[in-house]
């Protein structure tokens, strides 16, 4: 069971930090409590999904990191990804009243661009997740000049999308609130939930599975977050991991 019913006390801040991930993992092997948070200004070392870097620049972005402790089944780390990426979505939409969605599996994008990821990494042992570290980081003040060339076409920030001023504080406090609800029980939130934020929901997606190249319709997730892609041929092919495209990118 939880240990305790907030997450975010206590607030471990940086100036600079390679991974607030990174941070997060050094502190669970020394013990740390269940919803530590580890929040920096700006990260050296931040990093993203299949070993991608996450570009962090100071004064412009949110990066953050809870500790839990589940102590659930390792089947359980899907749960703790999809309704992260929902209390982001939800905690944008309530904010500042502009809706955002998600591309599979935990992309939080707008206008089709990415506006913020999601990175879960755990520590399980017997088949139990002993420490999960779920890390996010979303664009919130950066204009397009911000972001590197190679990352203009494909990424936005929260500033740009909504023209509001967007500050850290307030929505890293909705979007523990919101998680936290989820993961402590007093809120149900499951697979509908994340299907209603997804942003191709049976629209024609592309990716590279396992070296195929395979395009085709996006439908059937799985509460497991694996999908199942119709190709143009109608074969159905089971997806679990991977990064897929939106065909209209391609
Ligand atoms: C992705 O979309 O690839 C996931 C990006 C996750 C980035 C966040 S920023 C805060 C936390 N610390 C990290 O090093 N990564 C995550």
């Amino acid at each position: 069971m939880p240990s305790s019913l907030t997450l975010g006390t206590p607030l471990i801040h940086f100036e600079t930090v390679d991974s607030t991930n990174k941070a997060a993992l050094r502190a669970s092997s020394n013990g740390a409590a269940e919803g530590t948070l580890f929040v920096a200004e700006t990260q050296t070392a931040g990093r993203g999904r299949q070993s991608r870097k996450w570009h962090s620049p100071p004064g412009l972005g949110l990066y953050f990191s809870v500790l839990l402790h589940p102590k659930t089944a390792a089947l359980e780390a899907n749960n703790l990804v999809l309704q992260s990426a929902v209390a982001v979505c939800n905690a944008i939409e309530e904010l500042y009243d502009y809706p955002v969605g998600i591309k599979w599996p935990n992309d939080i994008y707008s206008e089709n661009k990415k506006l913020g990821g999601i990175l879960l990494e755990t520590t399980i042992t017997d088949n139990t997740i002993e420490n999960a570290v779920i890390g996010i980081g979303l664009n919130m003040r950066h204009s397009v000049e911000d972001f590197p060339n190679e990352l203009r076409e494909k990424t936005t920030s929260l500033q740009i999308v909504t023209g509001k001023d967007c500050t850290n504080t307030l929505l890293l406090d909705r979007i523990l609130s919101i998680f936290g609800n989820y993961y402590f029980k007093r809120e149900k939130c499951g697979i509908n939930e994340w299907i209603k934020r997804c942003v191709h929901m049976e629209k024609r997606i592309y990716i590279n599975h396992n070296g195929v190249a395979l395009r085709g319709s996006f439908h059937e997730v799985s509460s497991d977050l694996s999908f199942i892609l119709k190709d143009d041929s109608g074969h159905k092919n089971k997806i679990e991991y991977g990064e897929i495209s939106l065909d209209m990118e391609v």
